[in-house]
């Protein structure tokens, strides 16, 4: 049974996927409608991936005797200055989702809630691999600069990329 801090605490987590994934939701129509497909089916999945993030934590709170809550959606950016600019906000928004990670396993700790803490190691793990991910297509980007034939082949990869940079 998970006591009401860490539910409210989970509740607040599930809202934070739920942003994320509307939130790449509109990156990847934006990448769509400017004509970078590969980009943008990446994005498409990396939204899919953050709902399975919101589902994980609603199933865990329901298993462990919580409530989850479901958040109201809030309505993302609908456009975008450039490809940079949409990495640099995802990797902003995915250091944000670390931090709030973070605090979440300090407080199980705080609360003893070992199994919590325990579910949570995956998550940890998870956004290791998207930052570092995220990271790494920023790079890319700032060498590339203005190459148009660098952006193709940019787009051209991330065409069949995994959004958390394994498999
Ligand atoms: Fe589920 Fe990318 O945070």
């Amino acid at each position: 049974m998970i006591s009401k801090k860490i539910e409210k605490l989970l509740n607040q987590q599930i809202a934070m996927e739920s942003d994320s994934s509307q939130f790449y939701l509109a990156m990847a129509s934006w990448a769509e409608r400017s004509g970078y497909n590969g980009v943008s089916a990446f994005l498409y999945r990396h939204s899919d991936e953050e709902r399975q993030h919101m589902l994980k934590l609603i199933k865990f709170v329901n298993e462990r005797g919580g409530v989850s809550q479901l958040p109201a959606l809030k309505s993302p950016p609908v456009n975008f200055k450039n490809v940079n600019e949409v990495f640099e906000q995802l990797l902003k928004h995915e250091v944000k989702v670390s931090n709030e990670i973070n605090k979440l396993v300090d407080n199980c700790l705080a609360e003893k809630d070992y199994t919590t803490h325990n579910f949570l190691q995956w998550y940890v793990s998870e956004q290791i691999e998207e930052e570092r991910l995220a990271r790494n297509l920023l790079d890319k980007l700032n060498l590339i600069g203005g190459d148009k034939g660098g952006m193709y082949l940019f787009d051209r990869d991330l065409e069949t990329m995994i959004p958390e940079g394994e498999n």
